[in-house]
């Protein structure tokens, strides 16, 4: 199988044209017509993924973050972002799947809204007419420190902190929720949601909540993601018929 042809059956699951459109995602790094040998998932690419591909041979890596993230200036292997060109520079072929697969049906944002048990499921944030990244619903009546209890066992992380709001709150009933750095759709959080899940909050947003009078809680970034791609990598696996090993830093989820 080639790239491009690996590429096609990512988008049968994910479809990489309905990510944001200021996002990187698709064949960041290699040649669409190059044959896979062997295949890996990674959170992110580093070194230690790029010796793993070296060790066993493995010239294809999908990545759920952008292998490529920012606009070189030069191509100097001092640069501080010069890890995309160790992987080029190995033939290694990296592709990004990132919020194709937070948007798409049954991705890391439907996922997240599964596990929590939404009902009524509303969207915000679009990334174009039929797909967002924002999930928003009710569940059963719970109290604040029985909701922690929950995000905990769901997501198999620690909650970082909340908003005063938050820690005022008796009981919980509708919760909003974006895979990752959500903090950006916090304007388009809907009106009356006790609470907003996600990942990499600052100070600002903390006090902008407590202003619009709902709760936010900051929980490990990646551990928002980890659930929807667990389920994309089984997906693609059963279409490929091969084991696909996944690899992410679980100092960071
Ligand atoms: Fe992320």
């Amino acid at each position: 199988m080639q790239i491009f042809e690996l590429i096609n059956v990512i988008n049968e699951i994910s479809p990489l044209s309905d990510a944001f459109s200021d996002d990187k995602v698709g064949l960041l790094i290699g040649k669409p017509e190059s044959e896979v040998n062997n295949l890996i998932f990674a959170h992110d690419i580093d070194r230690k993924i790029l010796k793993i591909c070296n060790e066993k041979n493995i010239n294809t890596v999908i990545t759920y973050h952008p292998a490529v993230f920012n606009n070189f200036s030069d191509l100097n292997y001092n640069n501080s972002y010069s890890l995309p060109l160790e992987f080029l520079k190995h033939d290694i072929n990296v592709i990004s799947v990132h919020t194709a697969l937070d948007v798409c049906i049954g991705g890391n944002s439907d996922e997240l809204a599964k596990l929590f048990k939404l009902q009524n499921i509303k969207t915000f944030g679009n990334s174009n007419e039929n797909n967002s990244v924002g999930r928003y619903g009710e569940i059963d009546l719970i109290s604040k420190e029985d909701f922690i209890k929950m995000i905990e066992r769901n997501l198999n992380t620690s909650v970082i902190r909340y908003n005063k709001y938050f820690s005022e709150i008796e009981k919980i009933r509708t919760v909003a929720v974006v895979p990752g750095s959500g903090t950006q759709f916090l304007s388009e959080v809907p009106k009356n949601i006790d609470v907003f899940l996600t990942g990499d909050i600052s100070h600002h947003h903390f006090l902008y909540a407590d202003y619009k009078n709902f709760g936010i809680v900051q929980v490990n970034h990646i551990s928002t993601e980890i659930p929807g791609i667990k389920k994309f990598i089984e997906t693609l696996s059963s279409k490929l018929e091969i084991k696909i090993e996944y690899f992410y830093e679980s100092y960071y989820g």
